[in-house]
């Protein structure tokens, strides 16, 4: 059985003082035991956030991570530098990195093997843009994105991968894929993994929805049989995330 993950995305919001009064805020708010929990925070909060979910069973992700161990690479953040820092998870290949940063899928496979190399769990996105759904293109685009994503990762490790299938056209837009939209895609998603991989290792792999998922429209979401949490960006800042970690009470 799936443990349900559900995950904030903070984009680049709060400051390190911001972002320990947000944490401060929602400790009795993100209280449920049967799912698991993670703010992925900018960089310069990780280390103030780690602090601040201390004794409670919040962790703390991060945005980003750059493929190379260590060396000369201005402004990039390592591997080693999160999970020393007390870093669980790790976002890649997010719609907004691949667009305005030219992530490419060939960078988010290093990123992804970094990561599991590194006991990190990544937070894999995946998503097609508008034009891509209206003409038909969906499953065979994100089919493309896993299966260049997950080259040359053995199926023990695929299985601790999490994927975030987040249709571009329902992030930050308040349109949000219906429920029966994001479970056909996450299915597939899992059918395709089955087939590069095994149905045992398929099953084992998180996928979460991402793209204005908000209090209200959570519990429906999260009752798919194939969506197991969720990737929340706007409502993972206010008290409304509460609302979506406790969606099962
Ligand atoms: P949103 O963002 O919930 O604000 O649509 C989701 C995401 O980009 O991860």
């Amino acid at each position: 059985m799936r443990k349900k993950l559900i995950a904030g995305n903070w984009k680049m919001n709060k400051t390190p003082s911001e972002a320990k009064k947000l944490i401060a805020e929602l400790k009795e708010l993100v209280v449920n035991d049967s799912v698991d929990v993670c703010y992925c925070v900018p960089a310069i909060d990780i280390v103030p956030a780690v602090e601040a979910v201390k004794g409670t069973n919040v962790a703390i992700g991060a945005q980003n991570l750059y493929f190379e161990e260590s060396g000369a690479y201005t402004g990039e953040i390592s591997a080693a530098m999160l999970t020393d820092a007390g870093v669980k998870y790790v976002i890649m290949g997010h719609s907004e990195r691949r667009g305005y940063f030219h992530e490419t899928d060939a960078d988010v496979n290093k990123k992804l093997k970094k990561a599991l190399g590194h006991g990190l769990v990544p937070i894999m996105c995946c998503g097609e843009s508008l034009e891509q759904r209206e003409s038909g293109e969906t499953f065979t685009w994100i089919r493309s994105q896993i299966k260049a994503g997950f080259d040359a990762v053995s199926a023990e490790d695929a299985a601790k991968v999490v994927v975030a299938y987040e249709p571009i056209w329902a992030i930050g837009t308040g349109k949000t894929a219906t429920s029966a939209q994001a479970e056909e895609v996450c299915g597939d998603i899992r059918k395709f993994l089955a087939e590069l991989y095994d149905e045992t290792t398929a099953d084992r792999i998180r996928i979460l929805y991402g793209g204005s998922m908000n209090a209200g429209n959570a519990a429906e979401l999260l009752a798919q049989p194939d969506i197991d949490g969720g990737l929340i960006g706007g409502a993972s800042l206010k008290t409304d995330f509460g609302k979506i970690v406790n969606y099962d009470k």
